[in-house]
């Protein structure tokens, strides 16, 4: 039956889209990103594939707007340590002190990775336009911030959303779901044992309306810079992260209820108080 189907199409195709078929499929078995980078090689012949921004733009930030609200208090940038330091600091920290983080250092931390730093007047025809903390192809921000809150003073042991319009936690489940982290994360302790876990994720559909097949590549370098924000924004504020790319996509899809099409998880950040051991 799928041979039949295959035959068919085959006869419907031309020597060139043949030939590309079968350059593909060569690189996709050796390994899938180098079929995905020869998609996505931007040439003159392949340009008119970049630029399809067909459509009206898809919403520049996700907003659960049934979901009840948890405010968070204004950032505090208390300017300890110099970006050079910052950086220079900069370790992945995997063990934490047993201390309930606060609302004021979620807040700070969520803005610095992700937060709305200005408003623009008309880019792509809108009255007002967010830029954000980190910088983004076609300033299309296609990162979104989760939390999963196990151990914060003042927040309810849960899931939320990060609404950086309004600079809101959106609240969607509660419930303590350290193990559950810990299971998706391939057993990796330090996903869990942390007092939160910032989950990062690309509504790369965004990221796409504009930029065609080049569009999963820029999305993912969006992540990058978020993704560094977030680590020198925990080191500012005296606490530690860890990246974490190794999880279960479907599983991980399933807990946050995306769809793992048009939204995809990236990472997942632990954070807490490094315990002395990894002070050093
Ligand atoms: C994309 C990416 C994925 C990573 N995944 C994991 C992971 O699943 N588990 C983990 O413990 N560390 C993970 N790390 C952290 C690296 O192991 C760490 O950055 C590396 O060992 C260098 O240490 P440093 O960050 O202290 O410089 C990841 C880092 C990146 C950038």
């Amino acid at each position: 039956m799928i041979r039949e189907v295959l035959r068919d199409l085959i006869d419907k195709l031309s020597e060139d889209e043949l030939r590309e078929i079968y350059n593909l499929i060569k690189l996709a078995r050796e390994n899938a990103g180098l079929a995905y980078e020869y998609l996505a090689r931007l040439s003159r012949r392949r340009l008119g594939r970049h630029t399809p921004m067909r459509g009206s733009m898809p919403p520049l930030v996700k907003r659960y707007v049934n979901a009840e609200v948890v405010s968070l208090p204004p950032p505090r940038f208390a300017r300890r340590l110099s970006v050079e330091d910052a950086i220079i600091s900069r370790r992945s920290r995997r063990s934490f002190r047993d201390e309930p983080l606060t609302l004021e250092e979620i807040s700070t931390l969520l803005y610095l990775t992700a937060g709305i730093s200005r408003w623009i007047y008309g880019a792509y025809g809108l009255a007002r336009f967010p830029l954000r903390t980190y910088p983004s192809a076609g300033a299309l921000q296609p990162v979104e911030l989760y939390l999963s809150a196990h151990s914060v003073a003042g927040l309810r042991p849960g899931l939320y959303h990060y609404n950086p319009v309004d600079h809101v936690l959106e609240k969607l489940r509660e419930g303590d779901f350290s193990r559950r982290l810990i299971d998706i994360a391939l057993g990796q302790e330090h996903v869990g044992e942390a007092p939160a876990t910032v989950i990062m994720t690309v509504y790369w559909a965004r990221t796409r309306w504009k930029y065609g097949d080049r569009a999963y590549r820029y999305a993912m370098l969006d992540a990058g810079f978020a993704g560094e924000n977030l680590y020198l924004a925990c080191e500012a504020l005296g606490l530690g992260t860890c990246a974490v790319g190794a999880f279960y996509d479907d599983e991980l899809c399933e807990l946050l209820e995306i769809d793992c099409v048009d939204e995809i998880p990236v990472l997942m950040f632990p954070v807490g108080r490094p315990s002395n051991a990894e002070e050093t």
